[in-house]
């Protein structure tokens, strides 16, 4: 059996806390039915990697990989729409120069953060502290231990929030720890200021449809230098770098998305989906699902990534479902490829009169990715493309805008 129900998780494995990761629209739901598992935070699954290659290729800018998780025997359902939250465990090497900067040896016993039992620190910090983030506990003891004689005293201050928030960026536990080198804890003093390691979301890039005992994920690697430190977010180079197929166990469970849903197969609504870089992993549900379901209705794919070259994710996939149907019409945007940048956004203006067809069509307007510029930058497109092409003044597009969003027609998944 490749994934367990697990109401005792096994050794090693942590009881996860949902916090401020959790940043899904859609709230956290399950639905038990007689005699199907319900995993959640504190029962997840635990399930392993069987398959994973990259998506990007030589010379792109970053890593970007596809996962291929088993299920066999679990009983976890998932539908195109929903994301899986994966609980991750943290870089031991990180762990280790932490303990080294705290002056442990690592095998100092102290509570697990979540079950409350006894561990070796190393061990605690491994699997459920957030030492790539600063707490203001953190932050406090630091003040008291230097007497004040340190540039948080300062920043501390109520008005100086911001001047924090930058000082902090790119920080983690340990630059504050060598920054302070007279600052002295005991582990138990240490543990208390720190926060609980949480799951991450990813949106499922399959439909079980087409694999009946795997859950797919089309993640991005994050990796930054700050501070002259080489660094990684936690969940996707614990997937990158300490995920071994077949062996290492990944706690997990689904987190249903009602809101992004495909419209019935019979159903000959149009949809588009708009999905530049891991935005796309719903798209390629949705697409299986369709292909899966042969569903009716027209579907618009737009996807961008830095080069066709090396960050065409799923091309031969893609390029199947436009000759069999499953797709209709594919536009990419290659934001690298010219001297210019090309968004997702430009080839909709482009094409704005068959995108505006689709929305008179009753279209179904997907988004997901990007939610800090691109969805805002998709929406403004949006709202040109009514008001250009519908000849709507702004008033009347945004009007136009908020029917679609009240009938369901414009739905995004954006983190
Ligand atoms: C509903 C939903 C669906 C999602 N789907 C996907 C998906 O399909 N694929 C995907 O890849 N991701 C997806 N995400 C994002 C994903 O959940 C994680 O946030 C992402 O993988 C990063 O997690 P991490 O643990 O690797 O990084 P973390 O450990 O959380 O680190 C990220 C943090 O590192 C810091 N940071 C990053 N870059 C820099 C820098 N240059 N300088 C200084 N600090 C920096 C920032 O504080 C940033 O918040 C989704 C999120 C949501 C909410
Ligand atoms: N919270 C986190 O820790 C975390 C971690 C990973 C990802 N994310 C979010 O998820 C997003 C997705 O990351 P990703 O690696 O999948 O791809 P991405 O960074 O969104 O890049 C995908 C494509 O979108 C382009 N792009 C950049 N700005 C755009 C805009 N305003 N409008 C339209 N397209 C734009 C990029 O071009 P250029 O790069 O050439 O400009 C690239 O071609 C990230 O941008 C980030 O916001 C968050």
């Amino acid at each position: 059996m490749a994934c367990a129900k697990a109401s005792i998780l096994p050794e090693g494995i942590a009881v996860v806390s949902v916090a401020h990761h959790l940043q899904n629209p859609f709230p956290l739901m399950s639905t038990p039915e007689a005699g199907k598992p319900v995993y959640n935070v504190k029962n997840p699954c635990i399930a392993k990697v069987k398959r994973m290659f990259d998506l990007s290729g030589p010379g792109a800018p970053k890593h970007t990989a596809h996962y291929e998780i088993d299920l066999a025997g679990s009983g976890l359902e998932y539908t195109p729409g929903d994301s899986l939250a994966v609980q991750p465990t943290n870089d031991p090497q990180l762990v280790a120069d932490t303990l080294a900067a705290l002056g442990f040896s690592g095998d100092e016993i102290v509570k697990h953060p979540k079950n409350g039992t006894e561990v070796p620190i190393r061990q605690a910090l491994i699997e459920a502290t957030l030492i790539t983030e600063i707490d203001n506990k953190l932050i406090k003891a630091l003040v008291e231990k230097t007497g004040g004689n340190t540039p948080l005293a300062e920043l501390s201050q109520p008005e100086k929030k911001e001047e924090l928030k930058n000082y902090l960026w790119g920080r983690f536990v340990i630059d504050l720890l060598l920054e302070h080198p007279t600052a002295k804890f005991t582990p138990e003093e240490f543990m208390a200021t720190q926060r609980k390691l949480n799951i991450r979301l990813y949106s499922i890039s399959s439909s079980q449809k087409a694999h009946p005992d795997e859950v797919h994920l089309t993640v991005a690697t994050v990796r930054y230098t700050s501070h002259g430190r080489a660094r990684g977010g936690v969940a996707s180079t614990f997937l990158a770098e300490r995920v071994t197929v077949g062996e290492t166990l990944i706690p997990c469970f689904v987190n249903h998305g009602k809101g992004f849903r495909l419209p019935e197969p019979q159903d000959e609504t149009p949809i588009i989906m708009c999905g530049p870089g891991t935005g796309i992993a719903p798209f390629r549900a949705f697409l299986e699902e369709r292909k899966a379901t042969n569903a009716k209705g027209k579907a618009w794919l737009f996807f961008g990534e830095v080069s066709e070259k090396t960050c065409f994710f799923y091309k031969e996939e893609f390029e199947a479902y436009l000759a069999d149907g499953t797709l209709t019409k594919l536009t990419t945007a290659w934001s690298r490829d010219q001297a210019a940048k090309i968004y997702v956004q430009n080839r909709m203006l482009e094409h704005a009169a068959e995108f505006w067809q689709y929305l008179e069509q009753g279209a179904i307007f997907y988004v997901c990715g990007d939610a800090s510029r691109m969805a805002a930058d998709v929406d403004k497109a949006l709202h040109t493309i009514i008001e250009q092409q519908g000849g709507k003044s702004p008033e009347e597009a945004a009007a136009y805008v908020q029917a679609m969003k009240d009938a369901k027609r414009y739905r995004r998944d954006v983190y």
